[in-house]
């Protein structure tokens, strides 16, 4: 199966991309220009580096594939740097939804936000990134994890920092053993990336058309 990762510079990116290849996929990762300087993935042969704005040579990249995959998103802090929810999350939603109309591609999978749609800033855009998707006419699965872990021995993304368990976590852990709290407690939980890829590989290689996917359905799939 042959997939377009965008994204795939990132903490999931980079975890994702190894575990897909161990499992046999195809892969085209996006890469941006700026990063491409600094990022060793631009070296792989299976990068395609262009600004994703730039529909023509999306939908040239996407040819042939048979699924998307998004992990792309920012982060408040990186504002200044000039990327933004709009440019980053939404941006990246509607391209991608775009490029994948303009290349035949049929479905698209994106990695969201346990709590999209709900309030304040973040959750409203993951909202609004969702929306797109759906709205999209192509099939689609969302993923809406918790906080993101790295885990042990994965190398960082291309912002640096790995993604380390916050002080909830074993709370969550704890709470899960109640009865009648366990589903709720593994939506909350931070689950590590390796289960988050996993569960990726999953539902590309068995179809999960119009689901929304939550921590206690990615921990049965890549756990
Ligand atoms: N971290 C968490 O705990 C958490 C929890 C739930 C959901 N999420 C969501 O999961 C997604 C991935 O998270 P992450 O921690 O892997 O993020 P990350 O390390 O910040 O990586 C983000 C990726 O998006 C790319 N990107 C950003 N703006 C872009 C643009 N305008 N055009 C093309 N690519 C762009 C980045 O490319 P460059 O390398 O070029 O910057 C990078 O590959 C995000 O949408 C995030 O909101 C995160």
């Amino acid at each position: 199966m042959r997939v377009f990762v965008a994204g795939a510079t990132g903490a999931t990116g980079t975890v994702f991309v190894p575990e897909a290849t161990r499992s046999g996929f195809e892969l085209l990762l996006h890469v941006r220009p700026q990063t491409a300087v600094r990022s060793p993935l631009a070296q792989d042969p299976r990068a395609r580096v262009f600004e994703l704005n730039d529909l023509a040579a999306l939908a040239d990249a996407m040819a042939g594939c048979d699924a998307v995959i998004s992990f792309v998103g920012t982060m408040r802090d990186r504002f200044t740097a000039g990327d933004t929810y709009a440019s980053s999350d939404v941006g990246s939603a509607r391209a991608l939804v775009e490029g994948a109309r303009r290349a035949g591609v049929p479905r698209l999978l994106l990695l969201s936000s346990v709590g999209a749609g709900g309030a304040g800033a973040y959750l409203r855009m993951k909202g609004e990134c969702e929306a797109i998707v759906r709205d999209s006419g192509l099939r689609y699965s969302i993923f809406r994890p918790s906080v993101l872990v790295t885990p042990e021995g994965a190398q960082a993304g291309s912002h640096g920092s790995r993604r380390a368990p916050p002080a909830f976590g074993g709370l969550l852990g704890a709470l899960g053993a109640l009865p009648g709290l366990g589903a709720f407690a593994e939506d909350y939980k931070p689950i590590p990336l390796d289960v988050l890829a996993r569960a990726f590989l999953k539902v590309l290689e068995w179809p999960k058309d119009g689901a929304v996917l939550t921590g206690r359905d990615l921990w049965r799939l890549g756990g």
